[in-house]
C-alpha cells in the first residue's frame, strides 16, 4: 500500500492534480472535502446552524455515509443518496468548513478515511491528511498558491460546474473559509513538519503535476530499495 497526502488551502488545485496523479500512478484518488461537504449539506437541510456544535452533534446519529469508487471516480452516498454536484455549491463550502471545526464531526469521519487507505493505495486530498489522518503517509505535499491565483482558479472551477460567481465574491468566501480552517483548534489546515511545500502560483497545471509526480516516483523508488 502506498499513501500520498495532499493538503493545502482551497483553490490550490489539489483535486485536479491529485486526480491526474492517481490516474498516472494507478492508485485511488480520495477527496475528503466531499465528506465534510456531505455533513454540511445534511446540517443545512435540517435547518441547523453549522456553528451550533451541540445541534450538529445531535444530527450525526442520523447520518450514514458510504464512499464508493465507481469507474475511477468517487461517489459519496448520504443515507443511500449520491448528492453529486449539490455539495459543490458555495454555501455548502462554508457549511462544510464550519462543521469541520467541530471535534465530533472529525471523529465521525476519521475511520471512514483510514479504512479507505487500508484497503487501497491512495492519494488523499484534504486539510489534515498528513497531520492527522495518515501521519505515516509515504509522501506528504502541502500545495499552496497566492490568494489571487487561487481565487482565479476557483472561479473557473465553479463555472465548469455551472455555478456562476464573481471573482470578488469568491475571494471573500475563500479567505473567510481558509482563515477558519487554518485557525481552528482541532486538526488545523497546516503543513505537516515533514511535508514538501509546493507553491504553484507561478506554475502551470502540467508543471505542478510533474513536480509532484517526480516526488512520488522518488519515494516509490526509495521504498523499493
Ligand atoms: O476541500 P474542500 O474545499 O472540498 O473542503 C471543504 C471544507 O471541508 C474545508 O473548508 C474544510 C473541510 N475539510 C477539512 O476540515 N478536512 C479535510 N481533510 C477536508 C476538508
Amino acid at each position: 500500500m502506498f499513501q500520498i497526502a495532499i493538503d493545502g488551502p482551497s483553490g490550490a488545485g489539489k483535486s485536479t492534480v491529485a486526480k491526474a496523479l492517481a490516474a498516472r500512478l494507478g492508485i485511488v484518488y480520495v477527496d475528503t472535502g466531499a465528506l465534510y461537504r456531505t455533513i454540511g449539506y445534511y446540517v443545512r437541510s435540517r435547518g441547523v446552524s453549522p456553528s451550533d456544535a451541540r445541534g450538529v452533534e445531535a444530527l450525526l446519529g442520523q447520518i450514514h455515509i458510504r464512499v464508493a469508487f465507481e469507474e475511477g471516480s468517487q461517489h459519496v452516498y448520504l443515507n443511500g443518496t449520491d448528492l453529486g454536484n449539490r455539495i459543490r455549491e458555495p454555501e455548502i463550502s462554508m457549511y462544510a468548513s464550519t462543521v469541520s471545526a467541530i471535534p465530533a464531526v472529525r471523529t465521525f469521519l476519521l475511520e471512514t478515511q483510514r479504512q479507505i487507505a487500508r484497503e487501497n493505495s491512495v492519494i488523499m486530498d484534504g486539510r489534515d491528511i498528513g497531520t492527522v489522518i495518515l501521519p505515516k503517509a509515504d509522501l506528504k505535499v502541502f500545495l499552496t498558491a497566492s490568494r489571487e491565483a487561487r481565487a482565479k482558479r476557483r472561479v473557473l472551477e465553479l463555472a465548469q460546474k455551472g455555478i456562476e460567481t464573481t471573482y470578488a465574491q469568491v475571494l471573500e468566501d475563500m479567505e473567510k473559509r481558509d482563515e477558519q480552517d487554518r485557525t481552528r483548534a482541532v486538526a488545523p489546515a497546516v503543513a505537516a513538519p515533514d511535508a514538501v511545500v509546493v507553491d504553484n502560483s507561478e506554475l502551470t497545471f502540467e508543471e505542478t503535476l510533474q513536480t509532484i509526480l517526480k516526488l512520488a516516483k522518488e519515494r516509490i523508488a526509495e521504498l523499493g530499495d
